[in-house]
């Protein structure tokens, strides 16, 4: 088949690359000139996509990226994998959606499947793409992308695939397309039904972080280990499911999308009142850090050198959207702490660049990655770990 793909971040990249190894010729459009020349160089941005892959797939003309729309046209599929982030008031910026049907719409001619990957809420692909095109007989199909970048165990090809579509040739299109590149295809209903899975799936990580993160704290004004707790707890083989304490949730996903679906629940009248209250405990996490921090370092930081190893939002990848790092950083700074901080993976972010961890008197340890160096971080005066990886420290 030949494929567009608009879009070539985390997603985009992930999918163009599932395909091409399928054999399909690939084009990835996006409108960022400088990571085109980056992907026609060769040059993956995305952990878990090598150079030599991504290489492997330009040379043998299976893919090629490009910021030229007209590439859109004369595909069999289209698929949209653009970001849907939250805007100032934290309610879904659908601009990206709508400038991606925008495209489709001006530059695609013969009639295409168009598949939305971009999570958002229900109703987006038939009321935000679809009703957006016009003139062309297309397909539509929603099949969220469920991709957990830099996990090992579950990627694009057996993470099973959701597909809703608004008619059935439309669903059938869609199967054959990742029935290429996937193990496991499921068929739901509509759109609508496959738009609000992708959304509750992360809404449920977002409620149950909110939940041990409440009680990490409560355990420690007990007195006990909610690490211990949590281990001791997911001894039962039925009914519980681990999560862990930490700074707070990062990424794309997991801080973004259960907004998603509380905007749609207040359309319908229906408050999302889980959604507001694990926002308001996640969000409060770094100031819970900041509070511990000051009170293992004997009630003040003020003038102490502070280090804060690992700024991205989770382990072994380099993504620094929505990280808690920045605001476990900002309040610490506040705290009269002067502050810098280490990541193997990120070189620079918000102006600043990685630092050595060795010489401060504080390591705040919000991600850890394979490989950091544990000597230099017990080496620092006192240590606080939000990971819950590092033995013999204090932490969350
Ligand atoms: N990152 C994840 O782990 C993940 C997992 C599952 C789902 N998602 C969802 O997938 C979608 C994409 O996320 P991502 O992480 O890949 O984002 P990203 O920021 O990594 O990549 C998006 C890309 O789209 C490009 N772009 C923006 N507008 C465009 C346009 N009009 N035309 C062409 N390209 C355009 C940007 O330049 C960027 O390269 C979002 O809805 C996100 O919620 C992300």
């Amino acid at each position: 088949m030949r494929v567009a793909i608009i879009g070539q971040g985390y997603v985009g990249l992930t999918i163009a690359v599932g395909a091409a190894s399928a054999g399909h010729s690939v084009i990835g459009f996006d409108v960022n000139p400088a990571l085109v020349d980056q992907l026609n160089a060769g040059k993956s941005h995305i952990e878990g996509i090598s150079d030599k892959d991504l290489g492997s797939f330009i040379s043998s003309g299976t893919y090629a990226a490009s910021a030229d729309a007209s590439v859109l046209d004369d595909s069999d599929v289209i698929v949209i994998a653009v970001p849907t982030p939250l805007d100032d008031q934290r309610n879904p910026d659908l601009s990206y959606v709508h400038a991606a049907a925008e495209l489709i719409q001006k530059s695609v001619k013969s009639p295409a499947l168009i598949v939305n990957e971009s999570t958002s809420y229900p109703g987006t692909l038939r009321k935000e793409i679809a009703a957006r095109i016009t003139g062309v007989d297309h397909l539509y199909a929603s099949s969220p992308e469920r991709v957990d970048p830099g996990n090992t165990q579950w990627g694009t090809k057996n993470t099973p695939r959701l597909i809703g579509g608004l008619t059935p040739t439309a669903v059938a299109k869609a199967r054959e397309f990742y029935d290429s590149f996937c193990d496991s295809i499921i068929e739901v209903s509509s759109p609508e039904v496959a738009e609000a899975a992708k959304i509750f799936e992360n809404t449920f990580r977002q409620v149950n972080i909110a939940l041990v993160n409440e009680f990490a704290q409560i355990a420690n004004a007990l007195g006990i280990s909610g690490r211990e707790v949590l281990d001791a707890a997911a001894t039962k083989p039925y009914g519980f499911m681990p999560f862990n304490p930490g700074p707070g949730v990062g990424g794309h996903c997991i801080p973004v999308d259960p907004s998603y679906l509380a905007h749609v629940a207040n359309q319908v009248g229906v408050p999302a009142t889980f959604i507001k209250r694990a926002n308001e405990v996640n969000l409060a996490m770094p100031a819970y850090v900041v509070k511990r921090v000051i009170a293992g370092s004997g009630g003040s930081i003020k003038g102490k050198k502070v280090v804060v190893v690992g700024v991205s939002y989770k382990s072994n990848v380099a993504d620094t959207r929505e990280t808690p790092a920045a605001a476990v950083i900002d309040l610490l700074r506040e705290q009269g702490a002067t502050v810098t901080w280490h990541d193997d993976l990120v070189a620079t972010w918000r102006g600043e660049s990685s630092s050595p961890i060795t010489g401060a008197d504080i390591a705040v340890v919000v991600t850890k990655h394979d490989g950091v160096d544990l000597a230099a971080i017990k080496a620092c005066g006192y240590v606080f770990d939000c990971t819950g990886s590092i033995a013999g420290v204090d932490g969350i």
